[in-house]
């Protein structure tokens, strides 16, 4: 079966509390990292029909701090699907919702591995990007995914097909 990018778009919204937050009053970045993580996680899950667990996490860097009584905006969708895994893409803004504007606050790449009873990795739907957003995440998905498998012991650096033709012609 083959699904559209679209169909696993989940949005989360929370506000941020004292108990979210450094001695800055701005929102401690595990938190944060904790929230894109369900988020994520529930696009994957609406994606392939099935319980996933994350993977890996890529690079964060948080661009703005969000303050304490702003709101953080969560946008989560699946990149692409290959067998078991899926890539999630995440844009994250905080919002002051009394002088209403809205800044970005960081965007990340999570993981996820589709399971099936017995805990072992299954085969998961097609995903088909529409947009040209979608497409253009779709495209880099592989380069990053050949990244992140080499990064953890998963992919020799020889066999990165894709990340390769980027530098020898
Ligand atoms: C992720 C996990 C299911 C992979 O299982 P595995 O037995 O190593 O399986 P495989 O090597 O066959 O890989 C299965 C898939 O995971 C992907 N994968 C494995 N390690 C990965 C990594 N570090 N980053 C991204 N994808 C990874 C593989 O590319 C493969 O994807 P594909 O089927 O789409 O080609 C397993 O390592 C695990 O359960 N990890 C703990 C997950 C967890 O508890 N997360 C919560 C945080 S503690």
């Amino acid at each position: 079966m083959v699904k559209k990018a679209s169909e696993s778009l989940v949005v989360m919204t929370e506000l941020v509390l004292p108990n979210d937050t450094n001695n800055f009053g701005n929102l401690m970045g595990g938190r944060l990292m904790y929230w894109m993580d369900i988020a994520a996680a529930l696009a994957a899950m609406k994606h392939c029909a099935a319980p996933v667990v994350t993977a890996s996490v890529d690079n964060i860097s948080f661009e703005t701090p969000i303050k304490i009584g702003n709101v953080v905006h969560i946008e989560a969708k699946v990149t692409r699907a290959f067998n078991s895994s899926m890539e999630v893409h995440m844009n994250v803004w905080g919002e002051d919702a009394i002088q209403q504007y809205r800044y970005k606050s960081n965007e990340a790449y999570y993981t996820f591995v589709a399971l099936d009873p017995n805990g072992k990795p299954r085969s998961i739907n097609a995903l088909e990007p529409e947009t040209d957003d979608e497409k253009k995440l779709f495209e880099g998905a592989l380069r990053r995914r050949q990244i992140r498998l080499i990064l953890g012991g998963k992919m020799k650096p020889e066999d990165a097909d894709e990340l390769k033709a980027l530098f020898v012609k």
